[in-house]
């Protein structure tokens, strides 16, 4: 691996989550107004949030991904390079709109509205050739967000494998329920990080089990987050499981919210690859990352230190 500045560059998406706690399971239409618990305002995107979920961890990261000239893209720039995420690579798209989320969440459920604006022209051309040599690992976020950047992903990562990086996909959901265009990604991605519903939907079968073989199969490693069960993947054609903490010892307080929890997984199983960690202990890190990420509303506010994730 020749030297590189960034262990990590993140292409995908990127926007202002509005948090919407104790809302109605149903709200009502006509003009009612509902009193809800709490609002907040904070960094959302899978992509954005694994970002900075590694950049808490000790990497050096870099985001690449699209905004539009508008108050949400410079919220979202702004809150990245708070973190320390290297965001020079971003396009700002001139009369554009940066995607924009609210999330009705209800205890540990929640319904997401995404407004997508620009978010379906982000390409792999938006990535310049030299950041890519930089890069030790390309990590791509919300593969069906983007079907632009989706279309590129496997000439991507190819360029990306040729300059001696490694490659992960955390493909989120996908609205239109197809689970389509993987095909030639799978063996071009050295993990793929899916949720349960996601791994099962992705894989076409209804057993996780039979899941994870068919994905490994396909030429990837698929590393999949079972939420408050934690997360599992398969060593050796056997499925290998890691439980997570009970959700008391993520805190005080318990779980606050688990938005982003599955973004904070990806950084801590990133982070934990970068560092040579065995597969077991890089799974733990990796569950550890996400439950602690839950003592906080939104995604990044309280993700784990390096210390913090490993203690
Ligand atoms: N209720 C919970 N209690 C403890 N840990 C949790 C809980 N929910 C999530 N986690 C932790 O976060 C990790 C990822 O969670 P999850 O399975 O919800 O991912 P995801 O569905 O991809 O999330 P995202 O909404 O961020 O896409 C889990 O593996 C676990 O470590
Ligand atoms: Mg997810």
């Amino acid at each position: 691996m020749a030297f590189t500045d960034f262990d990590l560059l993140v292409v995908g998406d990127a926007n202002p989550d509005v948090i919407v706690s104790g809302a109605p399971r149903r709200p009502a239409f006509g003009q009612r107004e509902h009193l809800v618990d709490t609002g907040d305002l904070v960094l959302g995107g899978s992509g954005a949030i694994t970002a900075c979920g590694a950049a808490r961890l000790g990497l050096r990261v870099a985001f690449a991904g699209r905004v539009g000239d508008d108050p949400a893209g410079a919220f979202v720039l702004d809150a990245l390079r708070r973190r320390g995420v290297d965001v020079s690579a971003c396009v700002v798209e001139p009369g554009a709109a940066t995607a924009l989320t609210v999330i009705l969440a209800d205890g540990q459920d929640r319904a997401i509205l995404t407004a997508p604006g620009c978010l379906g022209r982000t390409s792999a051309g938006d990535v310049p050739p030299g950041l890519l040599a930089r890069a030790a690992h390309v990590h791509v976020s919300s593969f069906y967000l983007q079907p632009l950047l989706a279309e590129g992903v496997p000439e991507l990562f190819r360029a990306a494998r040729a300059g001696g990086a490694t490659t992960s996909l955390d493909t989120n959901d996908d609205p239109s329920g197809r689970w389509e265009g993987l095909g030639e990604v799978l063996p071009l991605t050295d993990v793929l990080l899916p949720n349960e519903r996601e791994a099962l939907a992705v894989a076409g079968v209804e057993d996780l089990g039979r899941a994870v073989r068919e994905l490994a199969a396909r030429g990837t490693t698929p590393v999949v987050k079972c939420g408050a069960e934690g997360a599992m993947t398969i060593v050796d054609g056997e499925p290998l499981r890691v439980p997570a903490p009970p959700a008391k010892d993520a805190g005080e307080g318990g779980v606050v919210d688990t938005v982003g929890a599955g973004d904070s997984f990806d950084a801590g199983l990133i982070a934990a690859r970068r560092r040579g960690l065995p597969v077991r202990r890089s799974l733990e890190v990796a569950v550890a990352c996400g439950t602690l990420s839950t003592r906080a509303a939104g995604g990044t506010a309280a993700q784990p230190t390096w210390e913090e994730a490993t203690s």
